[in-house]
């Protein structure tokens, strides 16, 4: 894993873009895996300014979303569809049409996860996977316990999930227990992953991803078996790592051999 700790929120979400602004400067149509929560919400704000002055476009990239609360349609405002509409669809030069998110009113919803992935497929995988982590490791909604070869399914979610989520609900809405999300396999099939981490709050989760055992109790640690997980962090979400110092000393080091080769 890549450990790159930042100052703030800001630098963190500015680095995210950097990410994505590369991969589309490199491949115009990449495909790009992303996440909703609040985390992800500055990043997508960065790159919308970006792709309106002119730096950055999406219109030739395709996407796929992590997931999406089971129950509710595209329109529902505490649906992800109707998130990621609002948060970056819309104001930016992608095709609607090219951006996929798991269909929270499927009719079948065990045949829409098996399309799902085959639509992954056939646009040849995922190139950059952005993701969050809940307070409890999860990634995407696989919570603790999910297996760590698992792939687009069905998932019912923790009560430490559905409180943590509650906040987006109305006192009176129904807020769904079950989701549909890509497996951790899935996940892991992604050329390359960025986790995004803000936050004391997120600290321990943190720590037991990066410092703690592969374990399905942490689904977050099966990125130590990627080959390309970028994981960025602030103060606040690095503040429980023991080996702080040694993952800022590798950062340095790596940026000196970025230079090096660039300079050969
Ligand atoms: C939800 C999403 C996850 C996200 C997590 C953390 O449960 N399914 O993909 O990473 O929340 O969200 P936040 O960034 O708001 O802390």
């Amino acid at each position: 894993m890549q450990i790159v700790i930042l100052k703030n929120a800001a630098e963190v979400a500015a680095y995210g873009a950097d990410i994505f602004t590369q991969q589309l400067a490199r491949n115009p149509g990449s495909v790009l895996g992303l996440a909703t929560g609040s985390t992800p919400v500055a990043l997508y704000q960065e790159l919308i300014r970006r792709n309106q002055a002119g730096t950055v476009s999406f219109s030739k990239a395709k996407t796929f979303n992590l997931d999406e609360y089971l129950g509710l349609n595209g329109e529902h405002p505490q649906s992800y569809r109707y998130f990621m509409n609002e948060q970056l669809f819309n104001h930016i030069d992608i095709n609607k049409e090219n951006t996929h998110v798991p269909p929270g009113d499927a009719k079948n919803p065990i045949e829409a996860c098996k399309e799902y992935e085959a639509r992954i497929s056939a646009a040849d995988g995922i190139d950059v996977q952005l993701l969050g982590i809940g307070r409890n490791g999860h990634i995407g909604f696989n919570e603790p316990s999910s297996g760590l070869t698992s792939r687009t399914r069905v998932k019912t979610l923790t009560k430490a999930t559905i409180d943590d989520n509650a906040r987006f609900f109305a006192a009176d809405e129904y807020q769904p227990h079950l989701s549909i999300t890509m497996g951790i396999g899935t996940i892991l099939d992604a050329r390359k992953v960025v986790l995004l981490a803000t936050g004391e709050n997120k600290a321990d989760a943190v720590h037991a991803m990066i410092e703690g055992p592969l374990t399905a109790a942490c689904p977050a640690s099966a990125l130590q078996m990627h080959r390309h997980a970028v994981i960025v962090l602030d103060e606040g979400a690095a503040s429980k790592l023991k080996d702080i110092e040694f993952y800022k000393h590798i950062e340095a080091e790596n940026q000196k051999l970025q230079e090096y080769l660039a300079s050969l």
